[in-house]
């Protein structure tokens, strides 16, 4: 069974920011405060700052592998 990172799923139920909309704002380039900002993660309980923030580590990794720094 296949459940690895599915896009539609919920990071930040109190924003219902979903997994895919964070992706998509780390590869437009935004920071982790320019994402809670466009999308309201992480400005509420703050549950989710975890999970999120490893989310974006494990991108920026992903990134790093993809394109050799320059
Ligand atoms: S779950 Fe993200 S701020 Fe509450």
């Amino acid at each position: 069974m296949s459940h690895d990172n599915p896009d539609d799923e919920i990071m930040c139920p109190c924003s219902g920011t979903r997994r895919g909309q964070i992706r998509a704002y780390f590869l437009q380039g935004l920071d982790v405060d320019a994402i809670s900002r466009k999308t309201g993660a992480l400005s509420g309980c703050g549950g989710c700052e975890w999970d999120i923030g490893e989310y974006l580590q494990a991108l920026a990794a992903e990134a790093a592998a993809d394109k050799p720094a320059a």
